[in-house]
């Protein structure tokens, strides 16, 4: 073969190989999930498989079961694969730059789902789907503060996992809200990493340090520790939802049960409909080239007992 015929060979090939990556002509799109460490997360799981279907992507979910290496690796076998996108719901929210750039240098949009990173450099992401956490935390904290009236109110506070955003700005959001009413004080706060199991523990151990002393509430960063708080609670007698004021954030229908049961008080809810809008955005740059908003705002909306049983039959049939 001459020299012209091997680079029309080799010109032709590379073409077929650019071809193949979308042969069938579906996006191929990989999802770095964080893991299933709630009910609130594992809707967000099936959400984005079913979203993915009614699109026509191809989805693949990576379980990171909360580590950040295994999202990075998850990251880089997706950059090797030559996915069209990239979503990534980061667990923690530093230490994503140097794989956000080779991400970057392969040309793959990265959409972030419900938590954020940290960076200088935000061009190394698309765009992000999530809440205002620090909103969710304030609007947990006011709802709180009208409920104390006034009152003296010692609050047990869960947070979410160590070194998220989510955890880092809900406490902020709250902290701030209860900043104006000296009678609302946090005196215990420990992380419960949003699991119900590990929340359930750091509640028995509040409970023990708190010797008798009364406890006006818990704020929990998510429902799934309230649901083991509120379990603990019960086991030792109190009475979460009547004597302890329970506020939380999420919506899931276990919650609505426990406000149905009287044993919860609030909920901020946040949509585990995260991946549905992200592949929209990523389609539509696909075919437009134009970047999206850097930030889609999802809402947070506070719910209490009064509607909790229409909620809950509602939430059960889509979650
Ligand atoms: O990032 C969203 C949070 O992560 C949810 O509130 C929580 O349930 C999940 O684990």
């Amino acid at each position: 073969m001459d020299s012209k015929a091997l680079i029309v060979t080799a010109i032709t090939l590379i073409g077929l190989a650019g071809c193949a990556r979308q042969g069938d002509g579906r996006l191929k799109v990989g999802f770095a999930q964080i893991g299933s460490e709630s009910g609130w997360r594992a809707a967000e799981t099936n959400m984005a498989k079913s979203a993915a279907q009614k699109r026509g992507v191809d989805l693949s979910v990576s379980d990171a079961q909360q580590r950040q290496e295994n999202e990075i690796r998850a990251i880089k076998a997706f950059i090797a694969q030559r996915v069209d996108g990239i979503l990534l719901a980061p667990v923690v929210s530093t230490g994503w730059d140097s794989v956000l750039e080779e991400a970057k240098a392969a040309k793959i949009p990265v959409i972030l789902l419900d938590r954020q990173i940290q960076t200088d450099s935000p061009d190394l992401y698309l765009s992000s789907v999530a809440a205002d956490s620090v909103h969710e935390g304030q609007i947990a904290g006011d709802w709180l503060v009208r409920k104390a009236a006034g009152k003296p109110c010692d609050v047990l506070e869960l947070q979410g996992t160590i070194g998220s955003s989510v955890a880092i700005d809900r406490k902020k959001g709250f902290d701030a809200a209860i900043a104006k009413s000296p009678n609302v004080r946090i005196v215990r706060t420990q992380s419960g990493d949003f699991t119900r199991s590990k929340a359930k523990e750091v509640m028995e151990s509040f409970i023990k340090a708190q010797q008798g002393k009364p406890i006006c509430a818990v704020f929990a960063h998510n429902d799934d520790m309230m649901i083991g708080a509120i379990q603990a609670l019960d086991e030792a007698g109190l009475k979460p939802g009547r004597s302890v004021l329970t506020v939380s954030i999420d919506g899931v229908p276990d919650l609505f049960k426990a406000m149905v049961d009287g044993k919860a008080n609030a909920t901020v809810e946040l949509t585990p409909d995260m991946a549905g809008p992200a592949l929209d955005l990523l389609i539509a740059y696909r075919k437009t080239g134009k970047a999206p908003p850097k930030w889609i705002k999802t809402e947070s909306r506070l719910y209490e007992p009064d509607t909790a049983q229409a909620e809950y039959d509602r939430r059960k049939a889509i979650y």
